[in-house]
């Protein structure tokens, strides 16, 4: 039986304000900088996951820029994702295809060193391959895998990864990877689950712009175990967890 959530939270929160998204996705990028060191010199492997929807672009822009293209190894890093929509990889939806097109392509990260959510494939049995893909990465024991990083955002309606308010998949902690049916958006989608997203030894929230603001308020401020925010059951127990904000998506704060 996994352990329950410490209600304390994780033993590091911070929650980091900058003035635009430009120099909120530079601190993402810092931040990610930091943890690739930490990790090569830990463990001689850096295992990020990311998440999708339109904010990852900024960081992944930033990253392949010269100011930071050259700070991680990343010929040695694994690259993970946090969900996926069930699209092709070349559809525009899809976030692998962002990834691409935006960090993997620019930074030349090896394609075998990159583990996609294969959205083109029935659910359920893209999710049975990945939750196989990470137990062939990770160890197939009963914890869950450890990322690295964890690079989160957040939706207007308090959902991060593809974990929705009201849907199964918030609900699920035996399953790392589920398919998830999200009536709001009448769509199956593909994601990590809350055990694997609080195994993370960082997990980092990247949140911009004002439409956010009273969903960043509501999930940092939220008691613990608020099934209707998904996003604030993400407390990584023995991890870091690090909320990287705007001033117009924390002016609600
Ligand atoms: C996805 C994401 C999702 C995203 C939020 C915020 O695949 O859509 O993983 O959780 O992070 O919806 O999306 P924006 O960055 O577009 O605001």
């Amino acid at each position: 039986m996994r352990e329950e959530l410490p209600p304390e939270g994780p033993p590091h929160f911070e929650i980091r304000v900058l003035p635009d998204p430009a120099e909120a996705a530079i601190a993402a990028a810092r931040e990610l900088v930091a943890t690739a060191t930490d990790s090569f010199h830990d463990h001689g492997v850096f295992r990020p996951a990311f998440s999708g929807g339109s904010t990852p672009r900024l960081l992944f822009d930033a990253l392949a820029g010269a100011a930071f293209r050259s700070l991680v190894a990343w010929s040695r890093a694994r690259v993970f994702f946090v969900d996926e929509r069930c699209v092709p990889p070349d559809d525009e939806r899809s976030n692998y295809r962002l990834a691409k097109e935006h960090l993997l392509g620019p930074l030349g990260v090896p394609p075998e060193n990159v583990f996609r959510m294969r959205g083109e494939e029935k659910p359920h049995r893209a999710a049975r391959e990945y939750e196989e893909a990470l137990a062939e990465e990770f160890g197939s024991g009963e914890r869950a895998p450890v990322l690295d990083f964890a690079l989160l955002g957040l939706g207007t309606d308090g959902h991060t990864a593809s974990l929705f308010p009201g849907t199964r998949a918030v609900e699920e902690t035996q399953r790392n990877v589920v398919e998830n049916y999200v009536p709001k958006l009448g769509e199956w989608r593909l994601t990590l689950t809350l055990p694997v997203l609080n195994a993370a030894r960082r997990a980092v929230f990247l949140v911009v712009g004002k439409e956010k603001r009273d969903a960043v308020a509501a999930v940092v401020r939220a008691e613990p175990g608020r099934a209707d925010l998904p996003a604030s059951l993400v407390r990584p127990p023995r991890g870091s967890l690090v909320w990287i904000v705007d001033e117009a998506a924390a002016s609600s704060l």
